[in-house]
């Protein structure tokens, strides 16, 4: 077992910048003293992974994955403790002096850490076989040279060729002192078996008389390979690659991705391609933001991958509008996936490869600006131009463009996305919508049936970090915010109230039980606002305000409902009145017992999160060192459930209206209150957790 003396482990710990390293693999976004970003260890859309740099520390609010900087190499590469010491003195420079190892001892130190040398090794041998063999000259590089790709580009994505022989891989590796066990498993050797299945002790290279491609994952490393023929005529497949392996899942893997991850999150931009060829010609002509999903259809695992880095993708598929039908279903994933998508058509059968090198850097430029397309638009335009002048083509078109729009997670998208379509179809926008929340109950009734209503056939294991978020993988009901004269016109046409209800908020995907006011939500908000006064009330929010002064100030004008809440407000108003802050020391001292208990109660209780608040679907954070969040999501909350509630008031009088004058003006407070409540929910939706104490 390799050791790394404890000086360098020091020296490495100290060096590594925990922002920079877990920057290489997500996009992290500064709120107050700490960074954001979507958790990379699990499937999320709003970010409550967090670094601390302060600290040196990372977490998940949502996981629970924590740890420092070596922690997070082992997390998210799943190497061990060494070989993440040793990515970590890579990347800063610092030189590993370890006992000089032989090839068995280097091998011993986990599988995966084995599989990934020997493929580094691999990449090595047919990079000097590409570079300095009379045959990798003459026919690999010549090629990749008539192909256009210049030498800094071979040597960037470390390109290779293998030996036209049976076995120059194997007795390469095996003189190296590799073990033929890790040749196999990473595929770049097979074993010949007989018709039984049994071992007949031949072996011999997957990889002859082929250009190498090595797959590099995030952080570098060698995972696989593809390998073209440079074959005209070859009877086996142009691009051969390396079989699935413990260290390489084609399904969490873009081309490209390494090369282009900083590119991607300056340009907040990421090209997607089909083939290496297109990633590389694309980064040659300086367009660095581009990754390639290799010909297969999207995974999920993919989207995922994207999404760590950027919420922007321009798709680049070869060819015309026909040609990109295939891909359309890939599409609508990326959509669901909670991604902006455009996307590129290139003139008559070019791909970006061909086009880039047909008209040049420049030029290739300007047409991806002039003409790349919002997908939605794309696909409108696609559907109705082959639907034409047929109305059954329309409708059927239209409900093409509906499903995509389903896959928005965004309510605010997919409201404008809903306008735009009914623009371009010349469709009232309310038929529209009808229609498409018809289209969603249809597909979520399918989903409760036990069927994707998605059809991704995803694999199940990458389905199951979506599955945990049902409510974003179907598509959304839309409701339009009537004006008051509408909502007037509705109700005389026989709406009920409920039927005005939605728009945007959470409401509209509670059941009408769940409609009622859960009596004691309002009492558990203010519970949380007077637990935050007791607690926390001298913490600094921001310079020169404290948590109560912040709280005090947002809850003005609200009364508090529940006698017991109610009185401890006072009795926190009053400490502060009289120069002291609110404190469990001296509260659990109060002459009432209901007062006495309250303090005690919050003062022990473990926070939990209440199960009407994940029925809302409103974000909370599990812990409260989110000071800020907690005071936000507190008085949000609170004013949200009395909006709420008024609500409910105002539209029960609706059903007994006094006279017309009142009714109008009931309505007009509906309607105001709806708003409020949509903004609220909103706010709820967005706020993201700022400081930590
Ligand atoms: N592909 C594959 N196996 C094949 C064909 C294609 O894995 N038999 C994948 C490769 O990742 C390839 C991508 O699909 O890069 C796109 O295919 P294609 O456009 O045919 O390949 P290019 O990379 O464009 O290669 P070339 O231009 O040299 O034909
Ligand atoms: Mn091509």
């Amino acid at each position: 077992m390799a050791r790394i003396p404890k000086e360098t482990v020091d020296q490495i710990i100290h060096h590594a910048d925990i922002v920079e390293v877990v920057g290489d693999f997500v996009s992290l976004k500064r709120k107050g003293q700490n960074m954001w970003a979507c958790c990379p260890f699990h499937h999320e859309k709003s970010p409550s992974f967090s670094v601390a740099p302060a600290k040196g520390l990372y977490k998940c609010f949502g996981c629970g994955k924590a740890g420092g900087v070596v922690q997070f190499i082992m997390d998210i590469e799943g190497t061990s403790y060494v070989e993440a010491l040793k990515y970590l003195a890579k990347k800063y420079g610092i030189d590993v002096q370890e006992e000089e190892k032989t090839p068995e001892q280097q091998l011993a130190q986990n599988e995966k850490d084995s599989q990934f040398i020997v493929s580094n090794w691999a990449k090595d041998h047919y990079h000097r076989l590409l570079l300095h063999t009379d045959e990798g000259q003459g026919i690999g590089l010549s090629y990749l040279r008539q192909r256009g790709l210049n030498q800094t580009t071979i040597k960037t994505f470390e390109l290779g060729y293998s030996l036209d022989q049976w076995d120059d891989l194997l007795k390469s590796a095996t003189a190296a002192g590799f073990e033929q066990k890790y040749l196999e498993k990473t595929g770049l050797v097979i074993r010949r078996e007989d018709d039984q299945g049994q071992d007949t002790g031949r072996r011999y290279d997957r990889f002859r008389g082929r250009v190498m491609f090595p797959i590099h994952n995030v952080s570098g490393r060698v995972i696989g390979f593809g390998a073209r023929t440079l074959k005209p005529n070859d009877k086996t497949a142009k691009y051969l690659n390396s079989p699935e392996s413990e260290i390489y899942h084609k399904s969490d893997v873009l081309y490209g991705l390494y090369q282009a991850r900083q590119a991607i999150r300056t340009e907040e931009l990421c090209y997607l391609v089909e083939g290496y060829l297109d990633v590389l010609s694309l980064h040659q002509g300086d367009i660095r933001n581009v990754v390639a999903s290799s010909g297969t259809s999207l995974t999920d695992g993919q989207i995922r991958l994207i999404k760590r880095y950027t919420d922007n993708v321009t798709v680049l598929y070869d060819g015309d509008a026909a040609g990109i039908r295939a891909s359309l279903r890939g599409i609508d994933m990326l959509l669901e996936g909670g991604l902006n998508v455009r996307v590129v058509l290139f003139p008559d059968g070019d791909d970006p490869d061909s086009y880039i090198r047909k008209v040049g850097d420049q030029r290739f430029r300007e047409h991806l600006e002039g003409a790349s397309q919002d997908f939605i638009q794309f696909k409108t335009d696609l559907v109705s131009r082959e639907a034409a002048q047929d109305p059954v083509k329309k409708a059927e078109a239209i409900r093409e463009v509906l499903q995509s729009i389903g896959k928005v997670p965004d309510p605010i998208k997919r409201q404008v996305f809903l306008q735009q379509t009914s623009q371009a179809f010349s469709i009232d926008e309310q038929v529209l919508i009808t229609e498409y929340n018809k289209l969603v109950r249809t597909a979520s009734g399918k989903a409760a049936g036990g069927q994707s209503s998605s059809g991704s056939g995803a694999a199940p294991t990458t389905g199951s970090g979506y599955g945990s978020q049902p409510a974003t993988r179907n598509p959304q009901p839309v409701t339009r915010n009537l004006t008051p004269e509408e909502e007037a016109e509705a109700l005389m046409y026989g709406a009920s109230p409920e039927d005005l209800m939605g728009g945007g908020g959470d409401l509209q995907t509670l059941t009408p039980e769940e409609l009622e006011p859960v009596p004691d939500v309002l009492a558990q908000c203010e519970r949380e606002v007077v637990r935050l006064l007791l607690l926390y009330s001298p913490q600094p929010l921001a310079p020169e305000v404290s948590v109560a002064q912040y709280l005090l100030e947002q809850l003005e004008d609200t009364n508090f409902k529940t006698g017991l809440y109610a009185d401890m407000l006072h009795l926190c108003r009053q400490e502060l009145e009289q120069g002291r802050w609110p404190e469990v020391r001296t509260l659990i001292q109060h002459s009432r017992a209901d007062i006495r208990s309250l303090v005690a109660e919050l003062a022990t209780e473990k926070y939990e999160l209440s199960p009407n608040w994940t029925t809302h679907q409103i974000y909370v954070p599990r812990e409260l060192d989110l000071l800020q969040t907690a005071c936000d999501n507190a008085i949000l909350r609170l004013n949200k459930v009395n909006v709420e509630r008024e609500l409910a008031v105002r539209l029960e009088a609706l059903r007994h209206p006094a006279d017309e004058a009142s009714m109008m003006e009931n309505l007009q407070t509906i309607h105001l209150l709806k708003q409020m409540d949509n903004q609220l929910a909103n706010m709820l939706g967005t706020v993201i957790p700022r400081a930590a104490l």
